[in-house]
């Protein structure tokens, strides 16, 4: 749904799945084949462990294959807005690890065309813009980012201003995937097909218990985006659902990979361009529009203004491929790579990468891998150990109560007539107390519980993905049900057709 129809994935190498093997015996068994699980997965067997890899859907079928992909460390204005939320210690761990994080990835990629050097530019559309990259310029100094004004001559239209990082990356995702795959693969390590239920410390090992049999390991590692089974920390990050497009265009495509800093509003709305080769082919992809998973009243609006976007800039473009994914933002937009609660250790974690995750989970591998092995960075345990700020702490609770007022919101509609629905689309509704979501997707209408099985909230119809997302953390299910991705190890209810 929606990521696996990415550029990406049509054009990508297939990466094929291992039969199940040995259940036991597994130093560390890694949960997500996306870029964290993998690169973790293939640094550890180069290391001699003895490795394998779970995956609930397909080799980079989440954020990874659907991601822009660009390996930056000019993240749009991200520092300061950082700096502004989390101590600078801890913002100084983040861009060291993501250094660390960048180096590690290039290597691994070093020979293959997963990756291209580019430099990375963020751009102003007005003033508040112009104002977001002197606080940018400001806050990458004091980190001690090469970070220069520039870079605004690369782009086809008029700016207020703009940042430019040299050296930094655009990645093909999914072939960086069958590259890391391959290096895990070549140290006798595996990636089966296996959606986990539940991880349960048992002394000296961990037991994951799967639809697809158990494993045991002496440690677990949940690179599953939002953590699965989730304990709890799903409550404390926000789910943001975007969308890109990749297009066909004569026009002049630009040289650099480059992202808007504007407040996101209708006059400026999120952007995000960089060119991806693919088949002999240069295309453009542009990216940016997205709402918090679940919250919008109907995604496909923000797919056609992308597009008069692009067409008022490049008039002769065609589109080849659409698709979105999410990610997941903590409070103070560091990411959180650390041990689960009362695990001793034992069942790792990595998340909240705010739309960074190129980077962010190779330094998720680098700082787990070190973990592991006994040689934690010293980076990765000051982000590890940073406390909250009460700014950060504030933020949480304005999450909270966004996420109260989603439900509210979709209650009402549960509490409206609701027709059935037009092919492609899906309303809420009621049967009797139980409320109720239908949707007609390729001629069949589905009934489904509205009620998402991890923590009981609300599902809205997300008719440009065609999928029942959450309001409340990020799950998302498949007009039948199925579980596709988010904290939620469970399906949502089938319900029998109305008579
Ligand atoms: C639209 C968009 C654009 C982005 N652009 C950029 C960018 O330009 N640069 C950048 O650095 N970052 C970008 N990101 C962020 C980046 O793509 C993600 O942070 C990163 O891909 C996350 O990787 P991951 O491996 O942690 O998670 P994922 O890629 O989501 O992988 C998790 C894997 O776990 C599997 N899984 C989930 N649950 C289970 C289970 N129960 N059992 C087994 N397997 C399970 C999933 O199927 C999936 O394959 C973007 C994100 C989005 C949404
Ligand atoms: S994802 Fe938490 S209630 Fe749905």
């Amino acid at each position: 749904m929606g990521d696996m129809s990415s550029l990406w994935h049509a054009a990508g190498p297939s990466i094929a799945l291992d039969a199940p093997g040995e259940r036991d015996g597994f130093d560390v068994a890694v949960v997500g084949a996306g870029v964290t699980g993998l690169t973790t997965a293939a640094m550890l067997a180069s290391r001699g462990a003895r490795v394998v890899v779970l995956e609930a859907r397909e080799v980079g079928a989440a954020a990874t294959g659907g991601s822009t992909a660009k390996l930056s460390l000019l993240q749009g204005d991200r520092l300061h807005r950082i700096l502004g939320l989390a101590r600078r210690d801890a913002a100084r761990a983040y861009v060291e690890g993501s250094l660390e994080g960048m180096r590690q990835l290039r290597a691994m990629l070093t020979g293959t065309d997963a990756l291209q050097s580019r430099t990375a530019v963020s751009y102003a559309n007005g003033p508040e813009g112009a104002e977001a990259l002197e606080h940018e310029l400001v806050a990458a100094a004091q980190l001690g980012l090469p970070v220069e004004r520039g870079g605004a001559e690369s782009l086809p239209f008029e700016t207020a201003g703009a940042l430019q990082l040299a050296d930094q990356a655009q990645l093909h995702p999914m072939a960086m995937l069958a590259e890391l795959a391959a290096q895990l693969r070549s140290q006798g390590g595996t990636v089966v097909r296996a959606s986990v239920e539940h991880v349960r410390v048992r002394g000296r090992r961990v037991e994951v218990e799967t639809d697809a049999g158990s494993w045991s390991a002496g440690v677990v590692v949940l690179a599953t985006g939002s953590p699965v089974p989730a304990r709890g920390t799903s409550a404390l990050l926000s789910a943001h659902r975007s969308y890109a497009a990749a297009y066909r265009t004569a026009g002049p495509l630009p040289e650099v990979m480059a992202l808007s800093v504007d407040p996101p509003s209708v006059d400026a709305p999120s952007r995000s361009l960089r060119t991806a080769s693919v088949g002999g082919e240069e295309l453009l992809i542009a990216g940016g529009p997205g709402h918090a998973v679940g919250r919008h009243d109907d995604p496909r609006r923000l797919v056609a203004e992308l597009d008069e976007w692009v067409r008022a800039l490049w008039p002769d473009a065609e589109r080849t491929h659409v698709w979105s994914a999410q990610d997941y933002r903590t409070p103070d937009r560091l990411p959180w790579i650390g041990a689960r609660p009362g695990s001793r250790g034992r069942v790792l974690l990595a998340t909240g990468f705010d739309k960074w995750g190129m980077s962010s989970g190779a330094m998720s591998a680098v700082a787990m891998v070190g973990r592991i092995s006994g040689d934690e960075p010293d980076w990765a345990r000051s982000l590890r150990r940073r406390g909250t700020t009460t700014v950060a702490v504030g933020r949480l609770g304005g999450m909270l109560a966004a996420t109260s007022k989603a439900d509210a919101v979709a209650l009402a509609r549960t509490l409206r007539p609701a027709p059935e629905p037009a092919e492609g689309e899906g309303a809420l509704g009621r049967t009797g107390l139980r409320a109720v979501g239908t949707s007609t997707v390729d001629g069949t209408t589905r009934r489904v519980s509205a009620r998402c099985p991890h923590a009981g909230f609300l599902v809205q119809w997300n008719a440009q993905e065609r999928s029942w997302d959450c309001t409340a953390h990020g799950s998302r299910f498949a007009p039948d049900g199925t579980r596709l991705e988010g904290p939620t190890a469970c399906p949502l209810k089938q319900l029998a057709a109305q008579g």
